[in-house]
């Protein structure tokens, strides 16, 4: 049976101060065995949250992960850097990354396999945008982006990795998929898994993602194919995104 998985993504936000006491703040809502919680957080804060959640249930995720494994790539941090501060996940193909810093289908595989060849488990998320999702062009796209993954990687390496389905249309503009047209791609995506690998299908976290607020989170995580979230704005406020948890 899988388990449901709850991950915060800061974005490019806060100072270093603020990011230590949102993160106290969320350890301060958690019990001894509370799991299955994540922040991916700015790489230069790693250090000080790895100090401050190294007795936690609060487990820490990056927001990228290098497509090379080391050696001249400016700007780049790759997954061996990542593991040294205790990052169990790392965001891969967020739309951000994909629509302003030109991350490809082809980058992506490429981190995601940098990231698990270092055991952290990518998150490879994939979603549409509006003009897509009018063009009836949905399933295409995310089936694309999904298939560009399993081409490099191979269907058994998402035995250890999430899966999180962000319609880019609903990121950051407060327009929530309902849990009905999460729950329709969701399901497609669980089941072309299935066509491929039955057990991965079944064990897959597939997380929604855009727009998940404390309000509409247990109508979403009610869905039988949404194992979780990926929270952008509610994750910046320690008692939203403990309420989105506390509603699996
Ligand atoms: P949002 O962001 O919750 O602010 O829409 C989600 C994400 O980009 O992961």
């Amino acid at each position: 049976m899988r388990q449901s998985l709850i991950m915060g993504n800061w974005k490019m936000n806060g100072t270093r101060e603020s990011a230590k006491s949102l993160c106290t703040a969320i350890m301060a809502g958690l019990n001894a065995d509370d799991k299955n919680i994540v922040i991916c957080v700015p790489a230069v804060y790693l250090a000080d949250l790895q100090t401050l959640t190294s007795n936690s249930p609060l487990a820490l995720g990056a927001q990228n992960v290098a497509n090379q494994a080391s050696g001249a790539y400016t700007g780049e941090i790759s997954a061996s850097m990542l593991k040294e501060f205790d990052c169990k996940y790392a965001l891969v193909g967020h739309s951000e990354r994909r629509t302003y810093y030109g991350d490809t289908d082809a980058s992506i595989a490429e981190r995601f396999c940098q990231a698990q060849a270092q055991g952290v488990i990518p998150v490879l998320c994939i979603g549409e945008t509006l003009a897509e999702r009018e063009a009836g062009e949905t399933f295409n796209v995310v089936n694309t982006q999904l298939d560009a993954v399993i081409a490099k990687a191979g269907i058994a390496a998402f035995a250890n990795a999430v899966i999180a389905y962000e319609p880019v249309w609903a990121i950051g503009t407060g327009k929530v998929a309902t849990d009905e047209q999460a729950q329709e791609v969701h399901k497609a995506i669980r089941e072309k898994l299935a066509g491929l690998d039955a057990t991965i299908a079944e064990n897959m976290q597939i997380l929604y993602g855009g727009s998940m607020k404390a309000d509409n989170a247990k109508g979403l995580l009610a869905m039988p194919d949404i194992d979780g979230g990926l929270i952008g704005g509610a994750s910046l406020d320690a008692q939203s995104f403990l309420a989105i948890y506390r509603s699996i």
